[in-house]
């Protein structure tokens, strides 16, 4: 099939990539034109694990990145994949989604071809049924019979983004018509897995009910690792005993820091703010945000209980991304923690795998290092944020510290540590 991607972002590129390594011909259209070309050199603006490797076998040939709504009349579906970033009252903001599909509408005019618009961004329940069909009709001036619209949700993790598309639990697919829902079905069809056909509006609420979920069992698991540690239970063990049970399943019950990344916080919000639009009281989900924003001023407390003040004591920080595998830092767990550690007066010394460069953008001031070690040379304590498997390999790195004082806020050491955030 002819596929136009609308959005280079994360979600746009990984899908372009994807979908061009399914054998589908796909036009990527990104507006800057710095990515553009990177990506039509094979390399990738974001990491992502693979990435790289399946961009480069593609360029070219089934992917080409264009800076403009070109040769849409070729396209048999076109994909919107552009950012809804939060506004400031923590609602989701669809000026992105807007201008995408108004420049979907024109450069649509006067084609005759059926053609299938689907939105894959995550936008409130409504957005593609009353936002999006209509701005791209008015500015098509197409009818119902050559345009249909669909919204099909991703459910892509960071670094696993790849093995994610390629090997989804389930493909949801909301239409406004069986048409639409018939052709665009088909971009799938090499892949193996069930296949939920909807309403437009029911897709929409999949992907901020499957968050919102998730983002409730790590609140759930914080919650009861909190009392574990007051009672001397390892919460590890509880959730394991917890997690066996099928109903409830072995996944996400890790506690520690907490939820960061570009999804969760954004998007439990963005359902908050929904719910009160409509007069409920979500009082479930704004106590999985609250427990999660506590999270972090939780180990710093417990690092004052066991070296007292924090002024001028070099704290070294092992891990700055907001999980393993990716240099993003968005609503990274560790940013309020490193902000708590300099408003007590501390010297942070941090290293991040991946995450160095990315966190001197938030903060310039403090010290960062190549390896583990630099960080650990001499400090008062560390704290561990990210919970990157090679920090299981650390052993002979934490002799180098001045006091052996090492609290986890995610369980990932298997050297000898004594205690973590909520263990
Ligand atoms: C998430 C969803 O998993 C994905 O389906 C959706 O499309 C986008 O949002 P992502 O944000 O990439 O993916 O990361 P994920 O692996 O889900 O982790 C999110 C955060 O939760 C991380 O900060 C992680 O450290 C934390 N987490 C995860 C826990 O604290 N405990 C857990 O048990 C699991």
């Amino acid at each position: 099939m002819q596929i136009s991607v609308v959005g280079g972002g994360y979600v746009g590129l990984v899908s372009a990539v994807c979908l061009a390594e399914l054998g589908h011909i796909v036009r990527l259209i990104e507006i800057d034109q710095k990515k553009v070309d990177l990506i039509n050199h094979g390399i990738p603006p974001i990491f992502e694990l693979g990435l790289e490797e399946i961009l480069k076998k593609n360029i070219g040939s089934g992917l080409i990145a264009l800076s403009g709504y070109e040769e849409m009349e070729n396209a048999d579906c076109i994909v919107i994949c552009v950012g809804t970033p939060p506004d400031k009252e923590g609602a989701a903001d669809l000026s992105y989604i807007k201008s995408a599909a108004q420049s979907i509408g024109k450069a649509v005019k006067d084609i005759d071809k059926y053609q299938v618009i689907t939105v894959k961004s995550t936008v409130p329940p409504g957005t593609t049924e009353t936002l999006v069909k209509p701005i791209v009709m008015q500015n098509s001036g197409r009818t119902n019979d050559t345009l249909g619209f669909c919204m099909n949700p991703e459910f892509l993790r960071e670094g696993r983004a790849i093995d994610d598309f390629m090997h989804p639990d389930r493909i949801v697919i909301g239409g406004d018509c069986d048409e639409a829902v018939r052709i665009f079905r088909k971009i799938y069809e090499n892949l193996n897995a069930p296949l939920l056909s909807c309403s437009l509006k029911a897709a929409e609420m999949i992907k901020y009910a499957s968050n919102a979920f998730l983002a409730t069992k790590i609140s759930f698991s914080n919650e009861i690792g909190n009392l574990c540690k007051k009672m001397g239970i390892d919460v590890y063990d509880v959730m394991k005993g917890v997690g066996y049970d099928h109903r409830i399943n072995p996944y996400f019950l890790n506690a520690g820091l907490g939820f960061g990344g570009s999804c969760f916080p954004k998007d439990v919000s963005a359902l908050v703010k929904l719910a009160e639009k409509y007069g409920e009281k979500p009082v479930l989900l704004k106590s999985v945000l609250s427990i999660n924003d506590k999270q972090p001023a939780r180990i710093v407390s417990l690092l004052e209980e066991r070296i007292g003040s924090l002024k001028s004591k070099h704290i070294a920080v092992l891990g700055l991304a907001f999980k393993d595998n990716t240099d993003d830092v968005r609503d990274s767990r560790a940013i309020p923690v490193i902000e708590k550690l300099l408003k007590k007066g501390a010297n942070v010394v941090a290293y991040d795998p991946m995450a160095n460069e990315t966190m001197k953008k938030v903060f310039p001031c403090i010290k960062y290092c190549e390896k583990p070690g630099a960080a650990l040379s001499g400090a008062d304590a560390c704290l561990v944020l990210t919970e990157w498997p090679q920090f299981s390999d650390l052993n002979d790195e934490f002799r180098l510290m001045k006091n052996r004082v090492i609290i986890e806020g995610r369980r990932i050491l298997s050297a000898d540590v004594t205690e973590g955030v909520c263990w």
